[in-house]
């Protein structure tokens, strides 16, 4: 296992609002990193905004706006966003920052002068909407964008390209010789059947036909096209080719540093095949892995700005509160696999997990250490009852597969070991019925156990649970008055750590959602934005 991780995000176009599905990859990003934290690991984590090019200088336009000015609004609106969702990012990066065109001037120089990029006249396939050029047999016979299914249109420009064709086989071997490098697997065989094997242009790298963008020094009138400077943010706000390059070393160059990208199946191609070959150009190390997950949809449709389809975020969490919207995401949509929002799930999955089981384990709990035990939790005995240590087990073995999961990027898996650690202390309290043990004065000893081994329980998931709970967590910890020095996650192991203090048993964790009430209130909020 390495040392130190460096995760990163994809930059987001600040073209319009941050929508929910912009959201779901920094709450999974973040969740990471605070995981990472939470076991002692030094983890770098990276977002930022990707400013340039036609779409934004064209939006800009229609509402009678600067670029700049545009982008610094929805900017701070994505801040805004980030903060709510209690993202912990380490830095941010926009591209229309000096410390980031600086870098893409160095990076394009460099390039130009190592003969990866010639100029050549582009005539092709061109889609505005989501500026790439495709070939003849991606458009098909319909002419149609094979990304957002408009039409696309012939043109031509004077511009940039990079010797894509050249690094081919780099990439067929990088695939090879790193089985863990593109995954989920699949994203890997769609890489080199769509767009390796029908046999991969060269990739234009500049633009005349528009200006908001980084200009190239070469050569007056062009701009460095947007994937090029995109994609160099995750060097640039590292320091790269600059003066102050102490992160570059620690996170990028050196050896025992994880990197890990996390980016939509919709930007793959880009993350998986043409950011390697830049970086080889340069002579730059690989990341380690790019993870790919899915899109979440409204309807069977990619939630997106340019389709109206979105969901707010800002109304949800101020309605169910910032714990409840990341663990659904976490939670709901495999990471990896494309999943739909539907008011329906939303509130089920916030009632069945973390009102009926988490919070409700909770509070039974301590209302029985109240009721029996004058609000002192028991200390460990072990053996008490036959049912104790088999729950002992469960729990450390579900300790270990949360981490090899999590440790995988196998987040939503990881939370389900956890949901059914949770269940299974509810049905621990079945097995053991505390209320008859309290009945006979002999098995005291045994109701005092059956206490302990549930707080412990509960300590235990409430520890697993911190990355995506940033605040029942330690509500949980507070209402068992878990003292500080057990607040660090390696205690977990000694199961039994907890025990001898008083409680504060207070509010119930989560609420209990109405179901009607609720989904009828989410669809108010869908239909809001349309
Ligand atoms: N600016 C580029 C990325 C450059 S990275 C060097 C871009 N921006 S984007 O705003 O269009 O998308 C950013 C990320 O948001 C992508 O990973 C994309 O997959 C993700 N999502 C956009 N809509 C989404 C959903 N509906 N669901 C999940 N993720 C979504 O592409």
């Amino acid at each position: 296992m390495k040392k130190r991780f460096y995760i990163t995000t994809p930059i987001y176009y600040p073209s319009a609002k941050p929508h929910l599905g912009n959201a779901y990859c920094t709450v999974l990003c973040d969740i990471f990193a605070r995981y990472k934290r939470l076991r002692g690991f030094d983890c770098f984590f990276l977002t930022g905004t990707d400013e340039h090019g036609m779409k934004i200088e064209k939006n800009a336009k229609a509402v009678g706006k600067d670029p700049q000015t545009f982008v610094d609004e929805i900017v701070s609106i994505f801040k805004k966003l980030w903060e709510l969702l209690e993202i912990s990012n380490d830095d941010y990066i926009r591209t229309t920052e000096k410390r980031h065109t600086d870098v893409v001037q160095k990076v394009f120089s460099k390039l130009l002068e190592k003969g990866d990029i010639y100029l050549g006249e582009y005539e092709g396939w061109y889609c505005k909407e989501c500026e790439a050029f495709w070939t003849e047999t991606q458009v098909g016979k319909e002419h149609l964008c094979p990304d957002c299914h408009r039409p696309v249109e012939t043109a031509k420009e004077e511009a940039y390209f990079y010797k894509a064709s050249k690094h081919v086989d780099e990439i067929l071997k990088l695939y090879n010789d790193n089985p863990k490098f593109l995954t989920p697997e699949s994203r890997k065989n769609e890489m080199i059947n769509t767009f390796i094997k029908p046999g991969l242009g060269d990739l234009c790298v500049s633009r005349t036909s528009f200006s908001w963008g980084v200009p190239v020094r070469e050569r007056a009138g062009h701009v460095v096209y947007v994937w090029l400077d995109a994609l160099t943010n995750y060097i640039s706000a590292l320091g790269y080719g600059s003066d102050n390059d102490s992160l570059f070393k620690k996170y990028w160059e050196d050896e025992e540093c994880e990197i890990i990208h996390v980016l939509g199946a919709d930007i793959t191609r880009f993350h998986a095949i043409y950011w390697p070959m830049f970086l080889k150009s340069l002579n730059l190390r690989m990341p380690d892995r790019e993870f790919v997950h899915g899109l979440l949809m409204m309807k069977d449709e990619k939630m997106s700005k340019s389709k109206g389809n979105i969901i707010n975020p800002f109304p949800l969490v101020e309605r169910y509160g910032v714990d409840s919207i990341r663990y659904y995401l976490a939670r709901e949509i495999n990471f990896g696999s494309d999943g739909s929002f539907t008011p329906q799930q939303f509130v089920e999955r916030i009632n069945a997990d973390l009102v009926n089981s988490y919070g409700n384990l909770l509070n039974r709990t301590l209302g029985m250490i109240n009721k029996y035990f004058d609000g002192v939790v028991p200390l460990y005995q072990s053996d008490a009852t036959p049912f104790d240590k088999p729950l002992e087990d469960f729990a450390l073995s579900t300790i270990k597969m949360y981490e090899s999961l999590f440790d995988d990027l196998k987040i939503t898996d990881a939370l389900a070991c956890v949901n059914e650690l949770v269940n299974r202390g509810n049905k621990y309290i079945d097995e053991t019925m505390p209320w008859v043990l309290a009945k006979d004065e002999s098995k005291k000893d045994q109701l005092a156990s059956v206490m302990n081994h549930l707080v412990n329980v509960i300590y235990i998931a409430s520890m697993l649970y911190k990355p995506v709970l940033t605040h029942a967590s330690d509500e949980a910890f507070n209402q068992l008055n878990v003292s500080e020095d057990l607040r660090t996650y390696n205690k977990i192991y000694e199961f039994g750590c907890v025990g001898g203090q008083k409680i504060n048993k207070g509010q119930p964790l989560f609420p209990r959602l109405d179901a009607e009430e609720e989904i009828k209130q989410i669809q108010i909020m869908m239909s809001e934005n349309h």
